[in-house]
């Protein structure tokens, strides 16, 4: 079995060779040193041709062991070249649909493993908080339930039937945790929670990520409470393995544990910083080589045994034979390759998420377009055809891939002018004029100055459009009957480090929107970004406004079929908009209790709420009905809600189920999603949706940091939104 192979490996192997095991190094350096002096057991970011070098190297260290290899295939394996790239996590969880993010795990996994990728740095189970966090876009939104279900089925996509399987990939939990709680939005700056705050909301993905197998937890960069993450034995250890019994793998972030020396200053030098990082239960050590050294040193002066070491490399052992690397190395395999990669199946599953992932904000009837008589447009803005904006970070030319020979081919992607011109009616006129360059500010992240050295405007004021170009906008604007204007933001202003401190449209793009708005002509904002952004009054008084996120390759195809109506659209906000970013936070569940925390200049609604989208037709909700009002705490409150379609075009409504605890000993959220259906309604259709929600789900984290149900009078809340004016309400007892 396993265990005896493991055994039998650990017990030949001397501690450097172990120590190397639990190295995962860059593969974009030096390769035989790696392997050769480092004695790596694994690599990250690599390529083909490195992956061939990699198993020379192996095949020439005493004793063979196979590396791993991972890669961050967050939304797609998205740095190569020709791969399917989906919408992002973000955009993904706008279809509230477990069933197809598991199809997009599981494509991706397919062909990741064809180029000889093992493993997976995904899915992101940070819960969205400040907005202007660079990596908003990678995560499922701000709810913790909804995360936590989307999560459970990209890990089941992943690792399909199981490690054996030559198609699975191992996934990753990340970023373990209460990384998102930043300061200000700044990325990895400490995050000020406590335990019972971090049990309420962050915890909860990871523990459901944790029941559905995931192999594997990344941790935070962060530190919370003065510790970091690296060193958080109580999270790690106590949490994570002890109460949900994981006993999967540990990967650290990037150079964590070099980090606790050279930028946290916890850890004198890299003995005390490996000493620490094996004792919290940490096993693989992400880009920190020097780890290597100071591990052994760390085991000569006492800080460390060696029995800490064995029981971290067992795990990675144990990975690798489940894997079966030993017996078959899953190399790249180019006839896979051709047959996998972008082929028509994922292609036609990307479409799909792409039109799913759509939410249309707002539209006062001008959208759908209508089909006769032939009208003229004008395409304006400048994500109307940038490709990468468009697939947003971690894919194409990112800026992430500079490892990646070509980058991702553009005829792959479809742009929203490449989805309007291959789909508009005949005798209908499309108006782009490439002339039009409405600049976006391209902050460089490291200085004051742009890349080409001038000084550096306040963001807010960004660059500003050049009046010819405005000029140009507006006369096609003018002649045009529908005005579409593709804005957003750019792949310079999302990912890590690239957190955001406003949350406005940049560079020319306030200006643009005025400008087309000021000729009366309908405009139609279509929205391609990383996060909801704050809009300016311009695009909020527009005809309509459609929020896209980044929605991978076919997001342009998805995008003209739903202005011309050939889709109905349905993807709802897993994330709440901001008005301004001064609003922040601005998620739903907020604590009840905030009365005096309200501004006396800016409302605390929302611009857009959590669960808000609209459909080409109205559906109403009446009768919602609760079975039986009381009851027991093993119990489920079953309930009943009619919806009208009271349009002439089909709904894919997406119906909420939140829950109150009236009274509660601690503070708690007013509302929390629980449950929610997707369901059809047809024109004219009346039909009756059961909802259920377990008594055991109606919890709270207790004074002690408990997570308890408080027997009591609650309140089934069920609306298309969670807005509070959307939702039907009923009580019911726990007794
Ligand atoms: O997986 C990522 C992580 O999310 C952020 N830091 C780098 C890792 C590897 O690329």
């Amino acid at each position: 079995g396993v265990a005896e192979r493991v055994e039998d490996l650990l017990g030949r192997m001397t501690l450097p060779e172990k120590i190397g095991q639990m190295l995962q190094l860059d593969a974009r350096q030096d390769l035989s040193e790696l392997v050769l002096e480092k004695l790596a057991g694994s690599i990250l970011h690599t390529s083909p041709a490195k992956l061939v070098e990699a198993a020379e190297l192996v095949a020439r260290t005493r004793l063979r062991i196979p590396l791993i290899t991972a890669e961050d295939c967050i939304h797609g394996h998205g740095f190569w070249p020709g791969a399917t790239v989906f919408p992002t996590q973000l955009g993904m969880a706008a279809t509230w649909d477990p069933e197809l993010v598991e199809k997009v795990g599981r494509a991706t996994a397919v062909e990741a493993a064809a180029t000889g990728v093992h493993w997976t740095f995904s899915p992101v189970l940070c819960i969205a908080r400040d907005l202007r966090w660079g990596r908003v876009d990678e995560t499922f939104g701000e709810d913790p339930y909804l995360i936590g279900e989307l999560g459970a089925a990209m890990i089941r996509g992943y690792q399909g039937e199981g490690l054996t399987d030559p198609t699975a990939i191992l996934a990753t939990a990340k970023h373990f945790a209460g990384y998102s709680e930043t300061q200000g939005g700044r990325d990895a700056s400490e995050a000020d929670i406590s335990r019972r705050k971090l049990r309420s909301w962050f915890l909860p993905p990871f523990e459901r990520a944790a029941a559905e197998g995931c192999r594997v937890f990344m941790l935070g960069y962060q530190s919370m409470d003065g510790v970091p993450i690296t060193a958080n034995k109580w999270l790690l250890n106590d949490v994570l393995k002890g109460e949900w019994g994981f006993t999967g793998t540990l990967v650290t972030d990037w150079d964590n544990v070099g980090r606790m020396v050279w930028e946290q200053k916890v850890c004198a030098d890299y003995a005390e910083a490996a000493a620490l990082a094996v004792k919290a239960g940490n096993d693989v050590i992400m880009t920190t080589p020097a780890f290597f050294e100071g591990a052994q040193e760390a085991i000569r002066r006492g800080l460390l045994r060696e029995d800490d070491i064995d029981a971290a490399v067992r795990r990675i052992l144990r990975l690798k034979f489940e894997l079966g690397l030993f017996e078959n190395p899953r190399t790249p395999d180019a006839a896979r390759q051709r047959e996998v990669i972008g082929c028509a199946a994922h292609t036609e599953l990307n479409l799909e998420v792409a039109r799913r992932s759509l939410v249309l904000l707002r539209n006062d009837g001008v959208l759908p377009l209508p089909s006769a008589p032939s009208k003229r447009i004008a395409l304006l803005g400048p994500n109307a055809h940038d490709v990468s904006a468009q697939l947003g970070d971690w894919a194409g030319d990112s800026g992430q891939v500079d490892w990646m020979p070509d980058g991702h081919p553009r005829e792959l992607t479809t742009t929203v002018l490449d989805g309007l011109r291959s789909l508009l009616p005949s005798g209908w006129e499309l108006d782009f004029d490439p002339a039009v360059e409405i600049e976006r500010l391209v902050p460089d992240p490291d200085g004051e100055t742009f890349p080409d050295g001038q000084p550096r405007p306040p963001i807010s004021e960004g660059v500003p459009a050049a009046f010819e170009d405005l000029e140009r906008a507006r006369r096609l604007a003018a002649a045009a009957d529908y005005a579409i204007v593709v804005v957003g933001d750019t792949v310079n202003l999302n990912g890590e480090h690239k957190s955001t401190a406003t949350l406005e449209l940049v560079g020319g793009q306030i200006a643009l929107l005025d400008a087309v708005a000021a000729t009366g002509t309908p405009m139609i904002v279509v929205l391609i970004d990383g996060k909801p952004l704050a809009l300016p009054p311009s695009a909020l008084q527009a005809a309509a406004v459609v929020q896209a996120f980044n929605p991978g390759m076919r997001g342009g195809q998805a995008i003209a079929e739903l202005l011309l109506g050939l889709i109905e659209p349905s993807g709802r906000m897993p994330i709440s908009a901001a008005r301004h970013a001064g609003q922040q936070p601005i998620y739903y569940n907020q604590l009840r209790g905030q009365h005096g925390t309200r501004y006396a200049d800016l409302t605390q609604d929302p611009l857009f709420a959590f669960g808000e989208g609209l459909s080409y037709t109205t559906v109403v909700y009446d009768g919602l009905s609760i079975e039986e009002p009381d009851v027991a705490a093993d119990g489920v409150v079953r309930a009943t809600v009619r919806l009208t379609n009271t349009g002439t075009r089909p709904a894919l409504e997406t119906v909420q189920v939140y829950v109150s605890d009236l009274v509660t000993s601690v503070t708690w959220a007013g509302r929390e999603l629980k449950a929610y259906r997707q369901v059809t309604v047809e024109p004219g259709e009346s039909v009756t949706v059961t909802l259920e929600v377990p008594a055991a789900d109606c919890t709270l984290v207790s004074a002690d940091g408990v997570r308890i149900v408080e027997a009591g009078d609650f309140e089934l809340l069920v609306g298309p939104n969670s807005r509070p004016s959307a939702l039907q309400s009923a009580k019911f007892r726990i007794s």
